[in-house]
């Protein structure tokens, strides 16, 4: 059974020209566009990008921008819905059902026309963090806010999640976050979401594939874990103590190690750089001193004890940046969606444009 690839490591299944990959030099591009490069953009810009393969000229972009920022508002019926959520559940549990009804509410419903599938997409995009915040704040006793057309993307979910607009720096901070998190070639929830996709099921349900795989703490789940341990780590002498005593007792270091990169992500070079810079406008400085600690501690400890380092990836320096930015933990999962909604209907395009059912095979191993 050595032919079989456990968790199709190194396989390929098809072909992209959404994002490229070097996990040797540790690079990453969207559509021939560097993403240090599209880091600075905004993610409206970004989502045109994947979704239609080039950048948009500024008439191309006004009548996109106008139209995603015309759609954030959601239907009563969804909120109706958000509201019956059991108070119990997480942001990600409340978008993978508001996104099913939301489907029910879409105009569009039975159309799977190229057309239909991009009002459809701009809808899903544009929604997805009114359904955050608007869960958020009913989840915590707090008002809704409806979203304001004249913000960002980014700018107008932290202003629809906290009820105050962001500063410039939160505001630029959250977009770039939005970018970097965007699109990932063949990740586990966009192969789930092409896998879906490729039973020509309809759009909203390849999506909430990608929504529901997101969801587990080996793929998105990690950045709340990463969280939730820097939040218990109270110095620099503690996290040292709490890695040897996660890599003695052979416990998966949430935020480290990567399928594809072999070096240092680009993405969370990034991010670590977003995070430096919003400590030194913050009264606690600590979050970024504890991280560098852990960042070390786990590559001398894994060059000591393996032969070889792992390094932090897109979910480690993305959860420092969201303790700056003050959001829960039981958020961080739900805001690599809003990031990712883009990247998986760019993908779901891709796979509808060309598509052969994904079946593989399983080496069975008969019982009779
Ligand atoms: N902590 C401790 N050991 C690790 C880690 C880690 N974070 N990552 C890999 N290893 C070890 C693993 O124990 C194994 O060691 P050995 O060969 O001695 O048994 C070796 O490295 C290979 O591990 P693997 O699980 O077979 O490798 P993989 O390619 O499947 O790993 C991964 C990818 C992301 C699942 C893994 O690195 C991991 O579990 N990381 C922690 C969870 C995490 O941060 N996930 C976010 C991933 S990046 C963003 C995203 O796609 O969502």
């Amino acid at each position: 059974m050595d032919h079989v690839k456990k968790g199709l490591e190194g396989v390929e299944v098809l072909t992209t020209r959404i994002s490229y990959i070097d996990g040797d030099k540790g690079y990453l591009e969207y559509r021939g566009h560097d993403i240090g490069e599209l880091a600075d953009m905004d993610l409206e810009t970004v989502s045109y990008l994947l979704l239609f393969g080039n950048l948009p000229s500024p008439e191309e972009f006004a009548a996109w921008s106008s139209r995603l920022r015309a759609e954030r508002a959601i239907d009563d019926r969804v909120l109706d819905i958000i509201n019956t959520c059991n108070l119990n559940i997480e942001a990600m549990d409340a978008l993978r059902t508001a996104i099913s009804f939301e489907s029910h509410c879409d105009v569009d419903l039975k159309d799977s026309s190229r057309e239909a599938n991009i009002r459809k997409a701009i809808r899903l995009i544009a929604k997805f963090p009114t359904v955050i915040a608007t869960f958020w704040r009913i989840n915590n006793g707090m008002d809704v806010v409806e979203p304001d057309p004249g913000l960002s993307h980014g700018a107008n979910f932290l202003y629809m999640l906290r009820g105050e607009r962001p500063s410039d720096l939160e505001a630029r901070i959250i977009e770039t976050d939005f970018i970097i998190s965007a699109e990932h070639e063949l990740n586990a929830s966009t192969f789930s979401a092409r896998v879906t996709a490729s039973t020509l099921s309809d759009l909203h349900s390849s999506v909430i594939s990608g929504i529901s795989t997101l969801i587990g703490p080996l793929h998105g789940g990690a950045r709340m874990e990463v969280m939730q341990y820097l939040e218990s780590i109270p110095s620099s002498e503690a996290a040292e103590e709490y890695i040897k005593d996660q890599i003695a007792n052979k416990e998966r270091i949430m935020g480290f190690g990567h399928r594809v990169y072999k070096t240092y992500d680009p993405r969370a070079r990034i991010y670590k750089e977003l995070a430096r810079l919003i400590a030194t406008e913050h009264p606690e400085e600590r979050w970024f001193r504890i991280a560098e600690t852990i960042e070390s501690t786990v590559h001398r400890e894994f060059v000591e004890k393996k032969g070889k380092p792992i390094y932090p990836n897109v979910d480690y320096w993305s959860a420092v940046v969201y303790e700056y930015l003050g959001l829960s933990p039981r958020l961080a999962t739900s805001l690599f969606a809003i990031a990712r909604v883009s990247g998986w209907i760019a993908h779901i395009f891709e796979q509808y444009a060309d598509n052969r059912l994904i079946r593989p095979r399983a080496t069975s191993i008969r019982q009779s």
